[in-house]
């Protein structure tokens, strides 16, 4: 009889196991969507160096016309500026401001008959969000002057980076590298905390495991005294 119970607990005990589990690994599988265009299938991999270079393309390129308005000049600390860096990148503007566009928004109205979105949330606001805008910047192509996109036909936003008339592969490859690098910094953007979730992810997967070991002896002590 008892031996009965005990195997009942093990399958209870395994279940237990199993749910928890799956809710990790589940909680972590991204899902995939679908896009008439086939979305180039890249990684990303968030680390610092692509991030601060994907961080200098938005400034120098995209903040022309979009905004990021959730990102702070501060925050940009958390991939690795320093104070002084910051400083220059913000130049007058007051200690409290986040990253705005240049162009201002009647003359975007005008050029491109709408004010380019922001850009802060834009990995999360589209379907497979970083292959998407990697996809797009890297998709345009140009014929007599006039250029189109692959993945978002009659787009009104320009060949930006330059991939339509780049003169050869090593420079198609490069401007390619600096797609993936600001798409890179707007992934981390849409969720600047993503990476002290990851680590904490980590600990609490330690913690389950030693959790259930302790479970496991308790359970096995608890039955053998009543076998005897
Ligand atoms: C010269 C102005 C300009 C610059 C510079 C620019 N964009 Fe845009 N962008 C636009 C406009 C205009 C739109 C709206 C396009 C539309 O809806 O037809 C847009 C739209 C977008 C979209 C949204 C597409 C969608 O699905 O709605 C993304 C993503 C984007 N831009 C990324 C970038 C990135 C990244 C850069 C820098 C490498 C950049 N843009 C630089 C003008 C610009």
């Amino acid at each position: 009889m008892t031996s009965r119970i005990r195997f009942i607990s093990l399958i209870v005990f395994s279940a237990w196991f199993h749910i928890v589990f799956s809710i990790i690994i589940f909680s972590t599988t991204s899902f995939a969507s679908t896009s008439s265009f086939p979305l180039e299938n890249i990684k990303f991999t968030q680390d610092q160096a692509s991030l601060q270079r994907g961080a200098k393309i938005y400034y120098n390129v995209c903040r022309m016309c979009h905004s990021m308005k959730y990102i702070k000049y501060k925050t940009l600390e958390e991939i690795g500026f320093n104070k002084s860096q910051i400083d220059a990148l913000r130049g007058d503007k007051p200690k409290n401001t986040a990253l705005g566009k240049t162009i201002s928004d009647p003359v975007l109205n005008t050029l491109y008959g709408q004010v380019p979105p922001d850009l802060s949330l834009m990995a999360k606001a589209r379907k497979r969000g970083p292959q998407y805008i990697y996809t797009l910047l890297t998709t345009y192509s140009e014929t007599e002057g006039a250029y189109e996109n692959a993945v978002f036909p009659g787009i009104k936003m320009p060949d930006t980076l330059n991939i339509a008339v780049a003169v050869n592969d090593s420079r198609k490859e490069e401007i390619k590298n600096r797609a993936k690098d600001v798409t890179e910094f707007l992934l981390w953007s849409s969720d600047p905390r993503a990476a002290m979730r990851k680590n904490i992810g980590v600990y609490v997967v330690i913690y389950f495991i030693i959790l259930s070991t302790l479970l496991f002896f308790i359970m096995k002590r608890v039955w053998s005294r009543l076998d005897k």
